[in-house]
C-alpha cells in the first residue's frame, strides 16, 4: 500500500508529529481524492490539540482548509477530472483533514481554483467564508437570512451593518458578503493599521480597537450612524465585545456569533426582540448543506468576478512541519491580518 506523510496529534492532548500512513485510494461515490498542495491554519486547531476537541479516536489529523489537484474521482462525480485544481472545507475527521499529503472531499462542496488564485490564496477562503456567509446569509438557526439564496438580488442600500474582529480571517469575509449585498454603511472594529486594506474589502468605517475600547464602542457607533439603526453586528470575536454588540445593536436587529453565546439568557429575559446566531461554520453539516450547496456553486464565479477576495497569506516554510510553528503563534495571537498556509508536499 503506498504511503503518505501527515501531521498527527499523537493523542489525546499529545504532540504534534509528522509522520507516514496509508494514502487514502479509491474515493467512495460523490467523493474525490485531492492532493494537498496548500492547507490555511485556523485557531480550531490548536484548541482541539490543547482541549481535546472532536475527535474520539487518536491519532487524529486536523487542518480545515485544502486546496489541490483532483487525484480520483469517485463514481457518479460530474463536473471534476483528475488534475482539476480544487478548494473545499475539510472536516474533523482524519479522512477529510488537510494536514496531510491527500485527502478525501464530497464533491457537492468543492469549487474549482480560479485561474488567479493561488494554492495557497484559495486554502485561505473556506472555513472563513463559510462562517461569514452561514452566519450572515443562511436562514435561522443556521444564521440571519439576509440572502439565503446566496445571490446578487439582496439589496440592503439604506442599511447598517457593524463588523467586529474586521481583520480576522472570518470578518474579512464577513465585510465583503455585507458589501455584495449591498450594505449602506458597514462599520468595522479592528486595528487601525488594517484601515485602508478592510476599506478596499468594502468598509466603509474603521474604529480603531487600539484608541477605543469595547466599553466606549457603542457611543462611537452611535456618533457615526446618527439615527440610523444598526441592523446587523457580526462579531468575529465574541468575547466581551457580544455585549457591546448587543447594545449597539438595533431592536429589530441580527448579531452573529462565531464563539459560545454569551447573548441568550439576556435574549430570553428581557424578551427581546433581537436575533443572536451562534454560527456553525461547517457547509456539509445537515442543517446548512442546503445553503452550503448553493455556496459552492456560486464559489468559484464570485471570486472569479472580483467580488470575493482571498485573505492576505503567509506562506510557511518546511512542509507539515512548519504548521507546528504557525499554531504556536495562532495560539499567542501573534497573526493579524493575514491567513497562515502550510504547503504538505514540501514535508521532508
Ligand atoms: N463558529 C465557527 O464555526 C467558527 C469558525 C471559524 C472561526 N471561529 C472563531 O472565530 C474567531 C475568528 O477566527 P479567525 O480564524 O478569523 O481569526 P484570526 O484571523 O486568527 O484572528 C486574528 C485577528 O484577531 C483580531 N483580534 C483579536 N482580538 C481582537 C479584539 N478584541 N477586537 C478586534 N479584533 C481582534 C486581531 O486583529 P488586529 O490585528 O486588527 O488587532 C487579529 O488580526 C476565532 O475565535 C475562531 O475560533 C468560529
Amino acid at each position: 500500500m503506498s504511503e503518505q506523510k501527515a501531521l498527527l496529534i499523537e493523542s489525546k492532548r499529545g504532540r504534534f508529529v509528522v509522520s507516514s500512513i496509508p494514502k487514502p485510494t479509491l474515493p467512495p461515490p460523490g467523493e474525490l481524492i485531492v492532493k494537498v498542495k496548500a492547507a490555511a491554519l485556523n485557531p480550531i486547531d490548536w484548541k482541539i490539540q490543547a482541549y481535546d476537541l472532536f475527535y474520539e479516536k487518536y491519532p487524529a489529523i486536523v487542518g480545515n482548509d485544502v486546496a489541490g489537484d483532483v487525484e480520483e474521482v469517485g463514481e457518479g462525480v460530474v463536473g471534476f477530472k483528475k488534475g482539476d485544481r480544487v478548494f473545499f472545507q475539510g472536516a474533523f475527521a482524519n479522512e477529510y483533514a488537510g494536514y496531510q499529503q491527500y485527502t478525501r472531499a464530497r464533491a457537492g462542496f468543492v469549487a474549482h481554483i480560479p485561474q488567479q488564485l493561488s494554492y495557497s490564496q484559495a486554502a485561505s477562503i473556506p472555513v472563513g467564508l463559510a462562517t461569514a456567509a452561514i452566519g450572515l446569509y443562511a436562514n435561522h438557526p443556521s444564521g440571519i437570512g439576509l440572502n439565503p439564496l446566496f445571490d446578487s438580488s439582496a439589496n440592503y442600500s439604506g442599511q447598517v451593518a457593524l463588523v467586529i474582529g474586521g481583520s480576522t480571517s472570518v470578518g474579512q469575509y464577513a465585510i465583503q458578503l455585507l458589501r455584495y449585498a449591498r450594505f449602506g454603511c458597514i462599520i468595522t472594529y479592528a486595528s487601525g493599521r488594517h484601515s485602508e486594506y478592510l476599506k478596499s474589502l468594502g468598509a466603509t468605517e474603521c474604529i480603531d480597537r487600539k484608541q477605543v475600547s469595547l466599553s466606549e464602542l457603542p457611543e462611537v457607533v452611535r456618533k457615526l450612524t446618527g439615527a440610523a439603526p444598526v441592523k446587523v453586528v457580526y462579531d468575529a470575536i465574541s468575547n466581551d465585545s457580544q455585549l457591546a454588540g448587543y447594545e449597539i445593536l438595533a431592536d429589530d436587529g441580527g448579531i452573529v456569533l462565531t464563539g459560545e453565546n454569551k447573548l441568550q439568557d439576556k435574549i430570553s429575559r428581557t424578551g427581546s426582540m433581537k436575533t443572536c446566531v451562534r454560527v456553525v461554520g461547517i457547509p456539509f453539516l445537515p442543517i446548512n448543506q442546503e445553503f452550503g450547496k448553493a455556496m459552492y456553486k456560486r464559489l468559484a464565479n464570485l471570486v472569479e468576478d472580483g467580488d470575493l477576495l482571498p485573505n492576505r497569506v503567509e506562506d510557511l516554510p518546511n512542509g507539515l512541519e512548519g504548521i507546528v510553528d504557525g499554531l504556536e503563534r495562532l495560539k499567542k495571537d501573534q497573526v493579524s491580518g493575514v491567513k497562515l498556509i502550510a504547503h504538505p508536499q514540501e514535508t521532508s
